[in-house]
């Protein structure tokens, strides 16, 4: 009999064909039904006439009609929005929230506070320098700049973790290269992937095992909690969040239950609306924390003799920088290695030391190292 993991698993090795992800880790599978031997999935695409559905339609048939037990696959498409991406992260987190404690959320507690198992890293007193990685929109490149930080500071010597808040679209296990299922030690602490040197923990640990977590508030509330609590860390220098996209409840629940850390956001060169860049200075201000610089991806691809083409317009870092008056901490150019590392799960620090981008990284590593010691 086929039950939700299963499909789950099948459907995370369908691609999406234009963005090279699978459509699980891009939050594309919006519900599975089973009733005996058919199985329902609703997809939502990116975009609306996505002229590539039918592939993913066949492909979701095809990966799940091959799945013992199955008999017949209905796929149903639908279109999905940024807007209506944020507003689902924040129902299940607030639900997560009420569940635990009846109505009202509950306050998040302290770091350090003696009573609970914070990880002593997250205290305000520890040496540990804590950076969330935020944006205004999705697919800005957040997570490619967390791995590539990373492996950027560990280049420079440090000791360095990432979290992957981003529950839903997790991507770090993939970036970095690191996999397998989650391992606890013998204090029932999760023991992060190791990858590159780096120190990762994401929820593609604990997916394919206990595919509920996507889907349920309540998991996810629980899920979140024991990334700050119940990871068995080894003493770091440097710890990178990945947050989730946008401004939305996630990313200032995360932001408030660290008020120790700095955040770096990142943005694109087109010229970012005021509004984003009010919202994005509100979830800083309201959970009490500094934004340490901006970083403009996609900036350019290099042309070669120092010329650049700017194919996403030009300003945008510029222009967030001023708004919020903190420094662009640098502009990151458009080159495929940088996709290319971060599907093969070597970032492109590693896979093209020489190339643009990666020297790029490394100045914005040195420049955060600056700016967090200041
Ligand atoms: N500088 C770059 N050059 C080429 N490709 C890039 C660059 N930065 C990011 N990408 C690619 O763009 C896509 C989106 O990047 P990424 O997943 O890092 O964005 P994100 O902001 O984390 O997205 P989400 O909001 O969905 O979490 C990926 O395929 C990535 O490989
Ligand atoms: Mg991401």
């Amino acid at each position: 009999m086929v039950n939700h993991g299963m499909v789950l698993s099948a459907l995370g090795t369908v691609t999406d064909p234009e963005l090279h992800y699978d459509i699980v880790t891009l939050n594309m599978v919006r519900n599975i039904g089973i009733q005996g031997d058919q199985v329902t999935v609703d997809v939502a695409l990116t975009v609306a006439g996505c002229p590539l559905h039918q592939k993913i339609e066949r492909d979701v048939e095809e990966a799940v009609g091959k799945l013992p037990g199955v008999a017949q696959v209905n796929v149903n498409l639908d279109v999905m929005n940024d807007e209506e991406r944020r507003t689902a992260f924040a129902r299940a987190f607030k639900q997560s929230q009420s569940q635990k404690s009846g109505t009202e959320a509950t306050p998040p507690r302290p770091p350090g506070d003696p009573s609970g198992s914070w990880s002593p890293m997250l205290s305000e007193t520890s040496q540990t320098v804590v950076l969330g990685i935020a944006s205004g929109k999705g697919g800005v490149g957040k997570s490619t700049v967390t791995a590539n930080l990373a492996v950027a500071l560990a280049r420079l010597g440090f000791r360095v973790g990432v979290m992957d808040m981003d529950i839903y679209g997790y991507s770090q296990g993939r970036m970095l290269g690191a996999h397998g299922q989650a391992q606890a030690n013998a204090q029932q602490k999760i023991i992060p992937w190791t990858a590159h040197g780096i120190h990762v923990v994401s929820m593609g640990m604990f997916v394919p095992e206990n595919q509920a977590i996507v889907w349920r508030g309540p998991m996810l509330g629980k899920m979140m909690q024991q990334f700050f609590t119940d990871v068995a860390w080894p003493e770091l220098d440097y710890l990178l969040i990945d947050l989730p996209p946008g401004t939305g409840d996630i990313a200032l629940d995360v932001a408030q239950r660290l008020p120790k850390a700095s955040l770096i956001i990142v943005t694109t060169p087109q010229v970012v609306a005021k509004e984003v860049a009010m919202r994005t200075a509100d979830v800083a201000h309201r959970a009490n924390q500094r934004i340490l610089g901006i970083i403009e991806n996609m900036s350019y691809i290099p042309m070669g003799g120092g010329q650049r083409m700017e194919v996403f317009g030009s300003g945008g870092g510029e222009d967030l920088s001023k708004q919020l008056e903190v420094p662009l901490l640098g502009q990151i150019p458009l080159e495929s290695s940088v996709r290319e590392g971060g599907d093969r799960g070597t970032p492109v620090l590693l896979s093209a030391p020489d190339s643009e981008a990666s020297t790029t990284f490394l100045q914005i590593a040195q420049k955060i190292h600056a700016a967090a010691h200041a």
